[in-house]
Order: structure tokens, then C-alpha cells, then sequence
């Protein structure tokens, strides 16, 4: 059995790198692609053999032709494309509520979560019709499924990749392909996307009580947990899954956990 050829976008941090090398530990080709060309040159050396790194900034149609195109020279045929790269756009104390956030501010998150996701997903058709296989997993957020006022243009990007999710892999379907497309919508992953928000905090860990009060499991996922189910959706193990939007966020949809009423007895 050849190994799977997986690509990552923003695979140098964070759940990228997580996904990358959960792939790579699961026997893939992994393409380690981001804008940070240093961090991402690290994780695929770290990784060794079968790892490769490339420049790719989701936005630019030139990078998803260049990567795309010596990959498929080199490999021969994509299985996997992970859709990962995204930003919140906070920048504090930049505002990015509706009333306040600025045209470019807006469109800067659209650009690269919302039109980065279509990009991606555009050259994987391309590269899966040669095969008529393969898998397509875009990294979406709860922030997709709820209104979040302090980040309005975050919020509707992934609500966006929720539902291109659906269109991408009813396209696929539609050419009698067995091309999939799912989306997993995480909630709190601890990982330096973070950072900015935790920046000058005097109690971190009460701070991060604060972010997770209204998880059902009270603490944040670990990246390795996201990885976990692109590994699963990646996989054939999946093979009957497309155009699914999958919540990854300890029981935060489902409802309250707040603590049972004191029994009666
Ligand atoms: N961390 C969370 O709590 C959380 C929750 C829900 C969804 N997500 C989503 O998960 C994905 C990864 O988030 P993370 O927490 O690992 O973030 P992160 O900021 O730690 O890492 C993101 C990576 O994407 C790269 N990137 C940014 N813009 C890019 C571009 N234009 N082209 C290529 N690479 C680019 C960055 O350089 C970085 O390496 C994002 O789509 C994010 O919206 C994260």
C-alpha cells in the first residue's frame, strides 16, 4: 500500500503542525505549507522522512499552482488536503464588532480563512480527479455555528467554510467521484493563536477558567485531539462521511453542564 500524500496549510504552529504530524505518524507524504517559512522548515525536518516544507500563503492563487504543481510532479496524485491556515484578526485593541470593524479589517479574515479555504479546495478537485479519490477536511470553528460580536468577520468566514464544506463535497458526489469534504468546527485549542488573548493577563490560569466556563468539559483541546479526527476523517475508516460539519467541542453544543439541583432527599 503506497503512503497517502497530504498537504497541511499552516502547518507550522499550532493544529497544523498537530495535523501534520499525526499524519506523518500515521504513515503519509505530509506537505508542511505556511507563511512562517522558518517554523515550518523546523516541524518537516523534525518530522525527517516524508515530510517536506514549502511557502505557501493560502491567498495567493501563483502559491496553490506552484506547491500543487511539484507536488503532483513529484508524488503523482493528492489523497488528503487539510485546510487549516486561518486567523481571527484580533489584534487588540483593533475592533472587529459590527459596528466598528474597519472594510479592510473584514475583508483581510475572509481573505485568508474564507477565500483560502476556496483556493484550497479548488486545487484539490483539480489534483483528486485524477484519481476520482480522496479526502478534503476544512478546519471550521464554533465561532461558525453562534453569533460572536467581538468577532463578526471570524464568525461569518467560518459559518462560510461550514457551508462550502457542503457544496464542495456535493460537487464531488455529483462526478461520481469518491472525493470527500468535512468540516470539523473546534471550539477552544490551546495554541498560540491564543496568545494575544492571554497577553498581560495577571492570572492566566483565571483567566482561562473564564474561557472555558461554558465548556460542558471545562478545559481546552489539545491540538493532538483535533488531529485525532482529521487523522479519522482522512482515513477510509470514514468512507461514508462527506459533507459532514462536525463539532469538536466538549459537549459546548449540546448544552449547559451546570452543576445537578441538590436532591430533594
Ligand atoms: N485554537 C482554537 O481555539 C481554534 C478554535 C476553532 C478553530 N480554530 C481554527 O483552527 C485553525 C488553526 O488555528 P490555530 O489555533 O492552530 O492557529 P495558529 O495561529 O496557532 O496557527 C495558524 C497557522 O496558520 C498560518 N497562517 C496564517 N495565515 C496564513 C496564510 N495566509 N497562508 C498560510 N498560512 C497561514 C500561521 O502562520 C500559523 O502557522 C484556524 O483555521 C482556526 O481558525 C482554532
Amino acid at each position: 500500500m503506497p503512503s497517502p500524500i497530504a498537504l497541511v496549510t499552516g502547518a507550522a504552529r499550532g493544529i497544523g503542525e498537530a495535523v501534520a504530524r499525526r499524519l506523518h505518524a500515521d504513515g503519509a507524504v505530509v506537505w508542511c505549507t505556511d507563511l512562517r517559512d522558518a517554523e515550518v522548515d523546523a516541524v518537516a525536518r523534525s518530522l525527517g522522512a516524508r515530510a517536506r516544507a514549502r511557502h505557501l500563503d493560502v491567498r495567493e492563487e501563483g502559491d496553490w499552482q506552484a506547491v500543487m504543481d511539484e507536488l503532483l510532479a513529484t508524488d503523482g496524485r493528492l489523497d488528503v488536503l487539510v485546510n487549516n491556515a486561518g486567523i481571527t484578526g484580533f489584534d487588540p485593541p483593533v475592533p472587529h464588532d459590527p459596528e466598528h470593524a474597519s472594510l479592510a479589517d473584514w475583508q483581510a479574515v475572509l481573505r485568508t480563512n474564507l477565500d483560502g479555504t476556496f483556493l484550497g479546495c479548488r486545487a484539490a478537485l483539480r489534483a483528486m480527479r485524477r484519481t476520482g479519490t480522496g479526502s478534503i477536511v476544512n478546519i471550521g470553528s464554533r465561532s461558525g455555528a453562534v453569533g460572536v460580536p467581538g468577532a463578526a468577520a471570524y464568525a461569518a468566514s467560518k459559518a462560510a467554510i461550514a457551508n462550502h464544506t457542503r457544496s464542495v463535497a456535493l460537487y464531488a458526489a455529483q462526478q461520481g467521484w469518491s472525493v470527500r469534504c468535512n468540516a470539523i468546527q473546534p471550539a477552544a485549542v490551546r495554541t498560540p493563536m491564543w496568545d494575544p488573548m492571554f497577553a498581560g493577563a495577571d492570572d492566566p490560569v483565571a483567566l482561562e477558567a473564564t474561557f472555558v466556563a461554558d465548556i460542558p468539559l471545562r478545559r481546552f483541546a489539545d491540538p493532538a485531539e483535533v488531529a485525532a479526527l482529521v487523522a479519522f476523517l482522512a482515513s477510509a475508516e470514514s468512507g461514508y462521511l462527506t459533507g459532514a460539519v462536525l463539532d469538536l467541542d466538549g459537549g459546548q453544543r449540546a448544552g449547559l453542564a451546570t452543576p445537578p439541583a441538590p436532591s430533594s432527599d
